[in-house]
Order: structure tokens, then sequence, then C-alpha cells
């Protein structure tokens, strides 16, 4: 049978759907989590493209299929291929490694072996759904060989990778037994795109002090004979949310009904912050909590004036930090309300679940101050979620610094979570802020993600991917043609 091919084809680690099992024992489908697939879904509807990713459970993966506009084609993993490339090479390994090592890195040849068998399969599925010279857009640290793999199988095809986490320091990626590969595996895409100016010049500088290749400016040219050598392009593409379709659901009646509703459940505090994360050691909920607990401890804020709700989303629990991590959120969280609230009024609402879209748009309504604290981020879409539910102009964004998002969301209050003094004071300051500043502040924030939402960003980057050089002999071709 001929399968169908596309012009336009994603591969990213998940499909955008989950196979979940439902209460009643039957197999469905549930949108998987993450900022990536928020993200890709709005960008792919109306494309008539195909997505190619994990089903996100172990075994056989169902036949392709389409779902919301979109072809699905999964790639399935056996059980120890979860443990291997997903968890362990991607989220132990490359995971602390791109995230400044705020958790030790753990390294074992198996786990590589693995990784490149799996980015493999992923470029095989590629090659088989992409139609004669289309546009491949591959996704994140997981499928960092996926570009030059499909390049070998499928020379007539177009192909950028974009990075939604940071891209670490030389001085760290250094530390990879396999960083040559991993470069010699990304340099396969014609255009790399990543969140901050900052996360290319890191990649440009491992591709000449690893590598030992030649960069001018953005460009970076590859090894090999001259005729085959390729220019690849590596530029910053901030990603984004799509602004238009959040704000419209945050204006809906019954959101707001739902925002008013959580104030009173908590008995109409004067003062309702919020923190909203994936539960990663990434995500600086840590530091936090003991930012809040000292404000308590201080006397400074109280219960019943003044609640905190932390959504904790569950991912990657069987990863040993991970586990630690949740023990260690659960046992302050347990010990701020044992020592602080009260019999009507809990310190610490704390969630460790996930919520529908319209739930977290009247959450972020209801929050009088946001708390953004990663220790580091690629860019961290909650932010930008939080100020696009904001159209009454009020509330408050505490932003760290070490986000990708404080790039551009420059009127948040600002601070560094590793200085505990530092958060407490930038908390204190955005609860006392006048109305005034608060609107300022909110205004200029929301202009900004109105101005850069999820369109534009695919767009920039499908620009980028669609200039980008093709072998550094064409470029010459074409200088000496001009
Ligand atoms: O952006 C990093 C990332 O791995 C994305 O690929 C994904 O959207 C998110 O984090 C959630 O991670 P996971 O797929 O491991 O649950």
């Amino acid at each position: 049978m001929n399968r169908p091919t596309f012009d336009f084809v994603v591969a990213a680690n998940r499909l955008p759907v989950d196979r979940a099992e439902g209460a009643d024992g039957q197999l469905h489908w549930k949108r998987s989590p993450g900022g990536l697939v928020t993200a890709m879904d709005s960008v792919m509807r109306g494309r008539n493209g195909a997505w190619v990713g994990w089903p996100g459970d172990p075994g056989e993966p169902p036949e392709p299929f389409e779902d919301g506009g979109m072809h699905l084609h999964p790639v399935g993993l056996t059980e120890d291929e979860v443990e291997e490339y997903y968890e362990g090479f991607s989220n132990d390994t490359l995971w602390p490694i791109y995230h400044d090592v705020i958790v030790p890195a753990t390294f074992h040849r198996r786990w590589w072996h693995v990784y490149k068998r799996i980015n493999e399969r992923f470029a095989q599925a590629c090659a088989e759904v992409a139609s004669p010279g289309a546009v491949v857009w591959v996704h994140d640290y997981q499928l960092q060989l996926v570009p030059a793999l499909l390049r070998r199988l499928r020379p007539d095809v177009r192909i950028g990778w974009f990075n939604h986490i940071p891209f670490p320091p030389v001085e760290l990626f250094a530390q990879l037994p396999w960083r040559g590969m991993i470069i010699d595996g990304l340099l396969g895409a014609d255009f790399l795109g990543f969140q901050r100016t900052a996360d290319a010049g890191n990649f440009l500088r491992a591709a000449r002090q690893i590598g030992g290749l030649t960069t001018k400016g953005d460009l970076v040219t590859t090894n090999g004979p001259e005729a085959e050598q390729r220019q690849v392009r590596a530029s910053a593409v901030p990603i984004s949310i799509d602004y238009v379709a959040l704000d419209e659901l945050a204006r809906r009646p019954e959101v707001q009904e739902r925002a008013r509703q959580i104030r009173e459940s908590f008995g109409d505090p004067k003062l309702l912050l919020l923190g909203v994360d994936r539960l990663d050691y990434t995500k600086g909920i840590r530091h936090r909590l003991k930012a809040y607990e000292e404000l308590l401890d201080d006397g400074q804020i109280a219960p019943p004036d003044v609640a905190l709700i932390q959504v904790a989303v569950p991912s990657r629990e069987r990863v040993e930090a991970y586990r630690t991590l949740r023990g260690e959120i659960e046992s302050t969280v347990g010990r701020i309300n044992g020592d602080h609230s009260t019999v009507e009024a809990s310190a610490i609402q704390y969630l460790h679940q996930s919520f529908e879209r319209a739930e977290m748009a009247a959450m972020f309504q209801a929050a009088d101050v946001m708390l953004v604290t990663p220790l580091r981020d690629g860019m961290n879409l909650v932010a930008k979620e939080y100020v696009t539910c904001r159209h009454d102009l009020d509330g408050a964004l505490v932003l760290s610094e070490f986000t990708g998002a404080a790039y551009e969301l420059t009127s948040a209050y600002m601070h560094n979570p590793h200085d505990i003094q530092g958060l407490k004071n930038t908390i204190i300051r955005a609860i006392h802020s006048e109305p005034a500043e608060r609107r300022r502040r909110m205004r200029s924030l929301r202009r900004r993600v109105r101005d850069n939402d999820v369109q534009r960003w695919a767009q920039r980057f499908l620009d980028a991917l669609e200039a980008a050089p093709r072998r550094a002999a064409d470029e010459e071709e074409g200088r000496r043609d001009d």
C-alpha cells in the first residue's frame, strides 16, 4: 500500500497526543504535556502536514492516523528504549548538561547507542512521509542526530531544527563524550534555530572549538571536500504562544466566572500568588517555596490574607532526580502548611496534576502575582500565558532572569532565584506595586507577546529555513551570477 506523503513534516519526540487508558479501561488519545506541543499544535493547524513522534507509552506503535487536520505518524519505543533513550540519554544526560548541571548528568555508553538507534528510527520515518523537496522541521534535544541522518536518506528535503531548551556553554557541552557526533548530527540541517542569541552563540563556539569548523557571523561551514561543503546558519528565533486564541479563551464569561470562584474558594484572600510548572528541578520551585516560607516566617504575609497555589504537573516520574525533587517539594509544602495554615485557610494549595486550558486561564486571572522562578529555562511559556490572560491589565509577573522569556518580557519584576533575599524583595515589591504601575507593565508585556506570537515565530523560522544557504559551492555560484 502506498503511504501518503507531505510537503510539511514535523518531527518531535512526542506526538501532540498521548495514548492513555481511560477509567473504563478503553484506550483513547489525550493532548500530551509541555510547551512544544502547545506551540506546534497551533502552527500545524490548516497546513495539511504530518507529525512524526512517539505516542507516549511503550509498545507497538499504532498505524498512522489523522487527528485535528494532521497526519500523525507514530514511532514506537519499547520499554527498554523508553528507559534508555527518553528517561536516560535525553533526560538524565542531555537535560542536566543543557540546564547548567543543576543536578549531575549521568553518562552511559549504552544509552548513547540507544539514542542513536532511535534517532535513526525517526529519520527513517521522516524519510517515509516527506514528499520530494519537502520541508522537515525537527524539534529539540531528543532528536539532535536526525538532521544528518535524514540528509543521508533524503538529500532533496529542506531540514530545520529548533532547540526548545538552552544550548549549553561549551565548557559544559564539552563534558559529553559524544559531543563531536552531536555537532555533526545537527549540522545536517540547513537552519538551526535557538531561543536566545546566547544559545546560538554557544553552539557556534562549540562548532569551532569542538568541531574544528570555521564560522563567520551566524554561518558554520561544514567539513568535507570543497564541493561537498555546506553552510549552516544558527540563530535565535524565540518561541511564543497562540496569543489570539488564549486571549479569546480568557475573555469568555465562564472563564472569568471560574476565576471569581477560585478566589472565593480561598475565602477571597487579599493576595493570591500562583506557580505553574512541570515538576522539574530547572523550575526553581524549591527556591520559590523557600522565599515564600521566609516571608511567612518573617510575618510579612500571612493566611488568610495570602495564599499560594502551586500547580506541579507530573513529569518524568521514573527519573531519580525528579523523584527526589518531588519528595523534597512535598515535604516542604507539608511543613509550610503545618506551620502557617489556619483552620480555615491553607498557606499553600499544592496540586500535583495537570489542568485543562480553560481552568489554567481562570487560575491566571485569579492570581495577583505569578511566580516564575526557573534556575534555567529555554523560554518559559507559562510567563507568556499569564500576561496573555490579563486583559484586565492587573496582576504582576515575577520573572527569573535565567529564562529565555526574560529577554523579551523586560517589564516583568525581574529577579535572580538563587538570591533568596532578592527574590523575597521582588515578591514584596510586586505585591505592593501601585495599580498604575502594574497596568503600565502589563500593557507592555501583553504588547510584546501579541506582536511576537507563535505564528510569527513559525513564520520567522520557516523564512530563515527557506533563505538558508544550501552548499558553500552553490552560494559561490549564486554570488557569481549576481
Ligand atoms: O521543551 C522541552 C521538553 O522536553 C519538550 O520537548 C516538552 O514539551 C516538555 O519538555 C515536556 O517534556 P516531556 O516530553 O519529557 O514530558
